[in-house]
């Protein structure tokens, strides 16, 4: 049996969405434009998504909508659907969606990744669970993970890119990352990458950007894994499940 670890309950939505919103608020117009400079691996982690036709992809932590936006032209028969915390974010993602004319094929909710259910969607399941830049954000970015994984169908796969650990980047490149991160309450999660890269042959591809700054992890099919993602952040690693 695996030691339990005490983890902070996650906010609620209304606490948590209040926090995003305050964040947002005064950055939302500007938010794609300057994104693009520094959310870096996102563009590269959709060019090589590789949906087949007909397939479902929720994007937790959808944001703006941009990479939804993306993923629906380069895969136009995708049905995709996004979560996201802050009204704010979603009110500008609708509004791009809808002039982009995609309405019917990319639905939002409002709501926590670590409550995530594709009931509330109207759907069993997703074939595809994308974080992008977003477990950083979440309070108990396990619990979303977990979410996320209990979502997929039994051949369903998760993307994550994220912030790395900076490690490349030298001690005051990576200090001050961290600490303008934090004004955005933004915190890498450091222990999962490094579980990822010990683990990460046994569900999936892990490939980190230059310097450290980034992290792009590809799950292989839900089938395929030799072990339960949920054992990436045990402490002890006892929770090894084979198929
Ligand atoms: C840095 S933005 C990334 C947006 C988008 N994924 C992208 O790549 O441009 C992080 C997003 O996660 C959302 N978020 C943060 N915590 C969340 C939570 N607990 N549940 C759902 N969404 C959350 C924020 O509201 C924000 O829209």
């Amino acid at each position: 049996m695996a030691a339990s670890i005490s983890m902070p309950a996650a906010p609620s939505l209304e606490t948590h969405a209040g926090l995003m919103d305050r964040v947002y608020r005064p950055q939302r117009h500007l938010y794609d434009l300057t994104r693009k400079y520094y959310l870096l691996g996102r563009d590269k982690l959709i060019a090589e998504l590789a949906l087949e036709a007909d397939s479902t992809l929720i994007e937790v932590g959808c944001g703006t909508g941009r990479n939804l936006i993306a993923i629906a032209r380069k895969y136009p028969k995708a049905q995709l659907y996004g979560l996201d915390a802050s009204e704010i974010m979603l009110e500008t993602a609708r509004d791009k969606i809808r002039r982009a004319g995609l309405e019917n094929r990319i639905h939002l909710r409002h709501g926590l990744a670590e409550q995530l259910s594709p009931r509330s969607f109207g759907v069993q399941d997703f074939e595809h669970v994308l974080f992008s830049y977003s477990l950083s954000m979440v309070p108990d970015w396990r619990a979303a993970l977990e979410a996320g994984v209990a979502a997929l169908s039994a051949s369903g796969r998760w993307y994550v890119v994220d912030f790395a650990d900076f490690g490349g980047l030298g001690f005051i490149g990576k200090r001050a990352l961290t600490i303008w991160l934090k004004t955005f309450h933004v915190t890498p999660r450091v222990e999962f990458l490094s579980a990822l890269e010990g683990f990460s042959g046994a569900i999936g591809e892990l490939a980190l950007l230059g310097g450290r700054y980034a992290f792009i992890f590809r799950s292989s099919p839900k089938l395929n894994w030799e072990i339960c993602p949920a054992s990436l952040w045990r402490a002890d690693h006892s929770f090894l499940i084979k198929p």
